[in-house]
């Protein structure tokens, strides 16, 4: 199997759970203390030895590109004031040895829709899928971890968690063989069931390793749940073709697409962040 060196990170959507901050700016660019969420993304891929980082943007999306951009006139400004520290933080946004390639996903069609406009970069090569608001709290990081197993084992792999019964609504669901150590064999995958209807309550978080079989399937799945162009339904086809894993993560996920996640990210970092840790735990206990 080829190594992984490529992941996609779908950021053209609406980010609409989030309004009116995602009015103009980019769900992803929302910051857990001083670091956006999509570079929490980005660094967990790096550390998974990815090297192509491939964006699916779409309109107001631009802060995106910028962030993962050289900044000659701040870079030269925070020189020249010896403002050394924070030269450094604004240099190593982008890890060393990393591309950013974008590719522009006209209309929000679906995760599936904007998997399928990265195909022309990640040709016949397996690739990683991040989805940035789940935030994935893990040292080593749970990418790595993906990237370890998919060297051994060579199949698609899905990141997946238990949800309470009544979230089922929110999550690509799976059934599966049963769980040797952290990992199991897929036997079906639904795209957001209700949870009467949901097989189980194990769920498929943002984190995906997919063999390039994907983009044959995906380019002839129809609209599913919610009208769009799901990934979990080519998935599903992708099962009847080749074995698909599950893999329970390492750590704790944070669900920085809802608000009360977000929030809960925000106080677990903000505890330990080397500037505020101490001061922000004091404010916590005395309000
Ligand atoms: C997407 C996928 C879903 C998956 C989820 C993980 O849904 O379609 O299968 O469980 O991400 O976060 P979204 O959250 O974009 O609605």
């Amino acid at each position: 199997m080829p190594r992984l060196r490529k992941a996609v990170f779908p950021v053209a959507g609406f980010g609409s759970r989030f309004l009116p901050v995602t009015k103009a700016s980019p769900k992803e660019m929302l910051p857990i203390v001083d670091k956006p969420l999509i570079q929490y993304a980005v660094e967990e891929a790096a550390a998974a030895g990815i090297t192509d980082m491939i964006f699916v943007t779409g309109r107001n999306k631009r802060a995106i590109e910028d962030h993962f951009d050289k900044a000659y006139e701040l870079e030269t400004e925070l020189e020249r004031k010896g403002k050394d520290v924070l030269l450094e933080q604004v240099r190593s946004v982008l890890p060393e040895g990393v591309r950013c390639i974008y590719i522009r996903q006209a209309e929000p069609l679906g995760l599936g829709h904007a998997v399928l406009c990265a195909q022309s970069v990640v040709g016949a090569d397996p690739f990683a899928v991040l989805l940035a608001d789940d935030l994935m709290d893990a040292a080593p990081p749970a990418m790595a971890r993906m990237a370890q197993v998919f060297e051994k084992e060579g199949s698609s792999l899905l990141g997946v968690e238990e949800v309470p019964r009544d979230q089922t609504q929110s999550y690509g669901i799976v059934t599966i063989d049963k769980m040797a150590g952290d990992l199991a064999r897929i036997h079906s995958i639904v795209e957001k069931p209700r949870p009467a209807e949901a097989p189980s309550n194990l769920a498929v978080i943002g984190r995906y390793v997919l063999t390039p079989r994907i983009f044959e399937l995906l380019a002839g799945i129809s609209p599913g749940a919610g009208g769009e162009i799901q990934l979990t339904d080519a998935i599903s086809q992708l099962l009847a073709h080749e074995r698909v894993l599950a893999l329970r993560l390492p750590g704790r996920r944070f669900d920085c697409g809802s608000k009360l996640g977000y929030l809960e990210a925000m106080v677990e970092y903000g505890l330990r962040h080397p500037e505020t840790g101490e001061d922000f735990a004091r404010y916590l206990k005395s309000r």
